[in-house]
């Protein structure tokens, strides 16, 4: 079986449903169920006794060494942690704690698993930890795209947090032996994205007739990917990925945010023509502090190496993503509820406009 950290998040629970479907081995998946899990993410698999499910957190050393011995995975795969920069902002705490203790907590563990195996089954152990573009810090208008080997240049607590761990697990390779490969990806979109990023928040926002909050002139660029891409890409580097290397991921989708939230309007205008104009919504509001103008990947090695490339372009992808969100306003008010507000209290209430 694999080991998989944070599948009842959004890129997770989307990976561990993908990985259902399409492998033969059993997973076990290890979450702390933060504000950002949610058990009503794996709903389908309910019943499926090749989905295991544990409660807990990565940085608890006990659990982590029981689960390995007693499951004896022949992967891990760490999607677990804070994930939401403006919260990395108001509170970097729980980002350290996570995604550099609770990493290198995971790390220790499964080096002494990955230690004791017999030699077949270590040669075939990996160790796949999943980072972000983030990392590589902000890109001017000409720059080209971040390839593997652009020094890191993390701006915010979160991308310092991931920067951290994705330097560990580089480490580890090049210390031990330990067969880690790390993924970089750019900003990801799709079903059961938790609504304080910026497409569902948009999406639910002009749905309910809310203002559509743009930081800034809205002119930072995110290079977009559809999480099923993203989710494809992970098993491919788990599959073929070679121990110690790094792989970006990007979407080749790269936009404005104000042009990225236009196409959402135009298909909300699409689903609700009684209404008058979505973009009649928007409203610019104070920056976020050391907001990062440009991320874009360059993924040629993926592409060149494991065959990878995006099947969904950021038109078909948003479409499905739209939709979804429509049919699942149930998922939407269990989230939406207690917590989520006070989020939207501390992020927006107090931010005033642009
Ligand atoms: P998310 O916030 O939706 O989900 C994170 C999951 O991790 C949640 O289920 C949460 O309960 C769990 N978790 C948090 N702390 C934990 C702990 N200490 N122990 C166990 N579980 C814990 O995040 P996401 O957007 O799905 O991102 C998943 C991973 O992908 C993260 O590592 C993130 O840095 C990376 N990533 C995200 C994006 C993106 O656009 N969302 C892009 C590139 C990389
Ligand atoms: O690039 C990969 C990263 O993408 C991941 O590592 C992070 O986990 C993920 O959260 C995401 O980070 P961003 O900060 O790019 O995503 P977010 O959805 O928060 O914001 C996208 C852009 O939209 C960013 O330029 C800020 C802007 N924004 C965001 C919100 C929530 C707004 O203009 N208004 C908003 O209300």
């Amino acid at each position: 079986m694999i080991l998989v950290t944070g599948g009842a998040g959004f890129i997770g629970s989307n990976f561990v449903q993908q990985w259902i479907g399409a492998e033969s081995d059993p997973l076990l998946n290890l979450d702390k169920l933060t504000y950002a899990g949610n058990p009503e993410n794996l709903s389908a698999l309910k019943g499926n006794a090749r989905h295991v499910f544990v409660r807990g957190d990565i940085g608890d050393r006990a659990l982590v060494g029981r689960l390995l011995q007693e499951h004896k995975p022949r992967a891990i795969v760490n999607f677990a942690a804070e994930s939401h920069v403006d919260r990395s902002i108001h509170g970097p705490a729980d980002f350290v704690h996570t995604n550099v203790m609770g990493t290198f907590a995971l790390l220790e563990e499964a080096r002494a698993y990955w230690s004791a195996l017999a030699q077949p089954q270590k040669d075939a152990f990996r160790f796949l930890h999943v980072s972000t573009d983030e990392v590589y810090g902000s890109l001017g208008p000409g720059d080209p795209p971040f390839t593997e080997s652009t020094p890191y240049a993390p701006n915010s607590p979160y991308a310092a947090s991931k920067a951290a761990a994705d330097h560990l697990v580089r480490a580890y390779h090049h210390t031990y032996g330990f067969p880690g490969i790390t993924t970089n990806c750019s900003n990801n979109y799709g079903p059961c994205q938790f609504p304080e990023k910026l497409i569902p928040l948009m999406i639910l926002n002009g749905w309910r007739q809310k203002p559509l909050p743009v930081y800034g002139d809205g002119k930072n660029i995110r290079d977009w990917l559809y999480v099923g891409d993203h989710c494809a890409a992970v098993r491919l580097a788990l599959a073929k990925g070679r121990p110690g290397e790094t792989y970006n991921i990007g979407g080749h989708g790269e936009m404005t945010n104000l042009d990225a939230i236009k196409a959402i309007c135009v298909l909300l205008d699409e689903a609700r023509p009684n209404h008058a104009p979505h973009e009649q919504l928007i409203s610019f509001v104070k920056d976020r502090p050391g907001h990062d103008r440009r991320y874009a990947m360059d993924a040629r090695k993926i592409r060149s190496e494991l065959g990878w490339k995006p099947q969904e372009s950021f038109a078909s992808g948003l479409r499905k993503t739209v939709e979804w969100y429509i049919d699942n306003m149930k998922w939407v008010e269990n989230v939406t509820s207690g917590e989520y507000q006070r989020w939207i209290e501390t992020n927006y209430a107090k931010r005033g406009d642009a």
